[in-house]
């Protein structure tokens, strides 16, 4: 059976895919952001996962406000990056795991989860600028990817987000493959980047949310999305990718490397790997 190694988050602002594309990694704006992936790229080059499941929300370039499925899955052969209006130089295409993907799908309907599948999908910054992140030179891993609707209300809960999260390590556990798995949550953390709070950022409540994925995952499931939107921002919801990665990953975690940074664009920049430790 598939073996579940462990999770890894990061915000997914798209102002990276350009400091990328420029290479000013080593720049002081940008140092203390790409600095704190280097302990988790190393731990990934040891332990060599086969596949990416990545939980992270699209931003209109797939789904657009007149349809909008609440939680969606690719089952493609392969997933092209398009530019949704950043300008940031757009990534080759992404290998899919389809194997995966229909098994993701089978095990999620049997437990009453309503997925659209997407046998065509095209993937946006949250999806491509993590996996750069955590592999910078070459991106070694097959995709699934799963979208969670944080653009347009109604949205799920963090409770949902959750037990989605679940259902995906049950069925990652019984995959009947001798692969590898690591498991993505990209968004958040706190930002609002319109309105009357635009700029809002809530560093006690991201690091205690930082803190509860490794001691108590459940923790933001006591909020609803609108006391979510309320703390962290319109943005900041996003934060739910996290807590269904978290999920995904099944048993208790080691951290790995984790790292919090203000401000990148608008937004309180986080990320975390976590070793499986079951
Ligand atoms: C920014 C953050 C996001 O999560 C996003 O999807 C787009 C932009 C930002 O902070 O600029
Ligand atoms: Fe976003």
């Amino acid at each position: 059976m598939a073996k579940i190694v462990g999770g890894l988050t990061t915000s997914h602002v798209p102002a990276i895919g350009g400091a990328i594309a420029k290479g000013l990694q080593d720049q002081p704006y940008w140092k203390p952001f790409f600095d704190g992936f280097k302990p988790a790229q190393e731990w990934l080059e040891q332990v060599k996962p086969d596949v990416a499941v990545v939980f992270y929300n699209d931003h209109g370039l797939n789904f657009f406000l007149d349809k909008m499925p609440t939680f969606s899955i690719g089952a493609a052969a392969e997933y092209r990056n398009a530019d949704e209006g950043w300008g940031i130089p757009t990534l080759p295409p992404f290998q899919g795991e389809v194997d995966l993907s229909w098994h993701l799908i089978e095990h999620l309907v049997e437990k009453e989860f309503d997925i659209t599948t997407c046998q065509e999908m095209l993937v946006d910054h949250a999806f491509t600028i993590p996996l750069k992140l955590f592999w910078p030179k070459h991106i070694p891993v097959t995709t699934v990817p799963i979208c969670i609707n944080t653009v347009q209300f109604p949205m799920p809960s963090a409770k949902r987000c959750m037990a989605l999260g679940q259902a995906v390590a049950e069925a990652i556990q019984s995959w009947d493959s001798d692969k590898k798995v690591v498991v993505l949550g990209t968004g958040g953390l706190s930002h609002q980047l319109d309105g009357e709070r635009a700029g809002h950022i809530n560093k006690p409540f991201d690091l205690k949310f930082m803190d509860s994925l490794v001691s108590d995952p459940a923790w933001a499931t006591q909020f609803s999305i609108h006391e979510l939107v309320e703390k962290t921002g319109t943005q900041g919801v996003e934060l739910v990718m996290w807590l269904a990665a978290r999920a995904a990953v099944g048993g208790p975690v080691r951290t790995v490397a984790s790292n919090y940074h203000i401000p990148i664009s608008n937004t309180a920049a986080g990320m975390m790997a976590l070793e499986a430790v079951a």
